[in-house]
């Protein structure tokens, strides 16, 4: 029906009237046609909240309609909790309704590929399964409700530094197992309205003009049935982007329409190409429209205690020494730092809300009734230290049992924008955790920040508190886990490092004159550290909670798993401690070794569980053979290569505490292409012609080659003894021979060894 309609529409659209409506109506609207009754629809900021601006405006500076800063993408990949994105993402759905806003424009799913980047607050995570579970549980959320997603920004758009201009450039694994994985997870598996292509370039081709990616990985291969909508601002050549598969560019550029009319008009732009871009709008426009809910309302105080309530879920307590935390309500503490009264709880640039409240730490102090027991200080204003208010911080501390330092990034340091320079905290955070914890014994950090700093007080401290960029509520949460009201249950969804220079990207992020050549490859975070055994100063996936939890029999419900046939894996875990607690369960692999390099460990399930004291469930997975694949450049594919995977139940990327095995069963990747006198022993084998030629031929090939000494006569006869020496010692010398030596010793005519390759040749297609 609406098929027939956007035909329909496109027959009778004039040429103007199809550029026109290829760019946007200002900031935030699609193009209405009213000649022929098409409507245009809404759509605003993004991820976390909504950025309620009007046509023109867009004020990036917290301005536009009050709505709910939720905890940015930084604190909930920390929650590892699906449910909790989709709950985050229903609720912005509904905010948008009640605001006539079609489609909201997140999640931002890029992957953090250095600590540095300034926009690391707005994405999840290093990994790309957390990175693609979460977001499409978010995704998912905010469609449920009629509502569009834009899924941002496609792709490899890991730095602000010279974002509009550089190319991220990578080979196709790097991109297939890391940069479009989560990408790919999302469309498969809840079709997004849209997807935002990036500012940058990937290989020297802009996001918004690359149609391999746009067209041929996509919508092609994983099947995207939506719009694709550029950056605002990303598209430099109009008609060269429709060509490619960007159907829509924002914001409004009326001005550049002309380049799409003369491109139909002399031929270098198929009109068909056009065609296809506004079918893809109007498909767009009409969904935005029948799913309007003409008296949609929003519960703004719901909306506010799921802040909050994520927010608590989404701290990370990454240490408590002697049980420092959770705080007694009896004791008197002391909370310094300004952040205590004036929490950083999100980032700078276009996903900056306006936020209807904002709780404080101390506001929930004295919402809690506990104001007479807590006392503040400043501690410091500004980045440099302030000797007074240091002191002043001093004889507070001095005068509580317990010191709670509220410390992190300002808002200056970190932004959408630019990128940080270093991994520093400002000098006069470092500064007060340094003295207060040299008077104070039982001193706390508790860290406002949207990715990871340095902390080179870490043992000087008893706790150290996540609290992240935890949105409007995230004073509330704050005060919930450190008076155990919220037993903390999130972990790190991004290694800390110990230093910037430990870090896999160090030699290559920003890059240079606009080349940033990804050469640390696959090996993004935990798979670098692990791969390398580099210490961390905490490891992704680390977190603690105030109850304690046991695993037991890890095992798989077959010994083997193969393309068609996933196993279920399952885990007993339970909670040894005294109170309720969720544990994120983390199930890692260890591939089998392999032609391709692999990262030792990565993470192929997760799930986050609530358990009573005492309690044990049972958690299981399904386990396919693509979660255990790498990409393969030969096949084009993705590949597992046969053998034993080691499962392991990690704390966190570098704690295992159970392993199982599982074997892969398939086809042997073969990586030759033409058998020729060069091709290795061990390839020529892995071919059934040459495996039966081998089979044939192995003794007297072998023979000969002990008589000139090329093998010793000993091995010989350890080979034909089959005792096994000769195959551990000298097979594998052997095997990395070229075939023509080996058939050289098995009396093969010139004639027949080519035949030989032939037939090999013929029946390898
Ligand atoms: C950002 C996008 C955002 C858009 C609209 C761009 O600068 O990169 O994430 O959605 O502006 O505000």
């Amino acid at each position: 029906m609406n098929n027939d309609k956007i035909k329909k529409w496109i027959s009778e659209l004039t040429l103007e009237e199809k550029a026109g409506l290829c760019s946007g109506n200002g900031n935030w609207y699609t193009k209405a046609v009213e000649r022929l009754g098409i409507p245009a629809i809404r759509m605003n900021d993004g991820p976390h909240g909504l950025r309620l601006q009007e046509g023109e405006s867009n004020d990036i500076s917290g301005g536009g309609d009050p709505a709910i800063c939720f905890p940015l993408a930084c604190a909930t990949a920390a929650s590892f909790d699906r449910n909790l994105l989709h709950r985050l993402g229903k609720e912005l759905g509904e905010q948008c309704l009640a605001n006539n806003v079609q489609m909201l424009l997140g999640p931002g799913i890029n992957i953090k590929r250095n600590p540095l980047c300034g926009r690391n607050f707005e994405y999840f995570s290093e990994d790309p399964l957390l990175t693609g579970e979460l977001g499409l549980a978010f995704v998912n959320g905010v469609q449920s409700q009629g509502v569009g997603t834009s899924v941002k920004h496609f792709f490899a758009n890991n730095q602000e530094h010279r974002r509009m201009d550089s190319s991220s450039e990578m080979d196709e694994r790097t991109k297939r197992e890391i940069y479009l994985a989560a990408f790919e997870r999302i469309v498969k598996g809840a079709q997004p309205w849209t997807v935002m292509a990036a500012y940058n370039q990937v290989d020297n081709v802009f996001c918004t003009e690359n149609a391999e990616y746009l067209q041929e990985v996509l919508r092609r291969q994983w099947g995207f049935e939506g719009a694709v909508v550029s950056d605002w601002g990303a598209t430099m050549h109009r008609a060269k982007a429709v060509a490619a598969g960007c159907d829509l560019t924002m914001p409004g550029a009326a001005d550049t329409d002309a380049q799409l009319i003369k491109a139909v008009q002399d031929g270098s732009l198929a009109e068909a190409d056009l065609d296809a871009a506004c079918a893809n709008i109007l498909k767009l426009v009409l969904r935005g429209v029948e799913n309007r809910r003409e008296n949609a309302v929003f519960d703004l105080a719901r909306g506010e205690a799921l802040a909050e309530e994520i927010a608590s879920q989404s701290i990370v307590l990454l240490k408590n020494d002697a049980a420092v935390l959770p705080l007694n309500e009896d004791q008197k503490i002391a909370f310094i730092g300004e952040f205590a009264q004036s929490p950083r709880y999100q980032g700078s640039g276009s996903s900056r809300i306006n936020s209807t409240r904002v709780v404080s730490a101390l506001d929930a102090i004295g919402e809690m009734g506990l104001g007479e027991n807590v006392i503040y200080a400043k501690g410091y204003d500004g980045e440099e230290t302030d000797v007074s208010l240091l002191n002043e911080a001093l004889s507070t501390a001095q005068q509580a049992e317990v010191a709670v330092l509220f410390v992190g990034l300002p808002s200056q340091m970190e932004s959408e924008g630019f990128d940080r320079k270093h991994l520093r905290l400002p000098e006069s955070h470092n500064a007060l955790i340094w003295a207060v914890s040299a008077i104070q014994p039982n001193t706390i950090v508790v860290l406002h920040n949207g990715a990871p700093v340095e902390m080179p007080w870490v043992h000087d401290v008893k706790g150290i508190v996540e609290a992240y960029l935890g949105g409007q509520g995230v004073g509330k949460a704050v005060v919930n886990v450190l008076y155990g009201k919220e037993n903390p249950s999130g972990r790190l969804p991004e290694s800390f490092p110990l230093r910037l220079e430990d870090t896999p990207s160090y030699l290559s992020f920003p890059g240079e004159a606009g080349h940033v050549p990804y050469t640390e490859r696959m090996f993004v975070g935990y798979r670098y550290y692990e791969s390398k055994a580099q210490p961390v100063l905490f490891p992704f996936g680390h977190g603690l909670s105030y109850t304690t939890f046991a695993y037991a029999n890890l095992r798989t419900d077959a010994p083997t798993l193969s393309k068609d046939k996933p196993v279920t894996v399952s885990v007993d875990v339970t909670n040894t401690g005294a109170i309720s607690g969720r544990e994120v369960v983390q199930l890692y692999y260890t591939p089998c070794k392999c032609e391709y390099l692999r990262p030792v460990k990565q993470l192929c399930a997760f799930d986050k569980v609530l358990l009573t004291s005492g309690k044990t469930k049972t958690v299981s997975f399904e386990l396919q053979y693509r979660d255990l694949a790498c990409w393969s450049p030969e096949l084009n594919d993705w590949f597992a290569e046969p053998g034993s995977y080691t499962l392991q139940i990690g704390l966190s990327a570098s704690k295992s505490v159970l392993d199982c095995v599982v074997q892969v069963q398939g086809e042997p990747l073969s990586i030759v292409k033409e058998y020729t006198e060069s091709t290795l022993m061990k390839d020529f084998i892995m071919h059934p012609f040459g495996k039966t030629y081998f089979a044939d031929h192995v003794e007297h090939m072998f023979t000969g080659m002990a008589k000139v000494g090329v093998i010793p006569e000993e091995a010989l006869a350890q080979m034909k003894r089959g005792d096994g020496t000769f195959e551990a010692q000298g097979l594998e010398t052997m095997m990395a021979l070229p075939i023509s030596l080996m058939l050289s010793f098995s009396g093969i005519s010139e004639e027949e060894k080519q035949s030989l390759f032939q037939a090999m040749n013929t029946a390898n297609g």
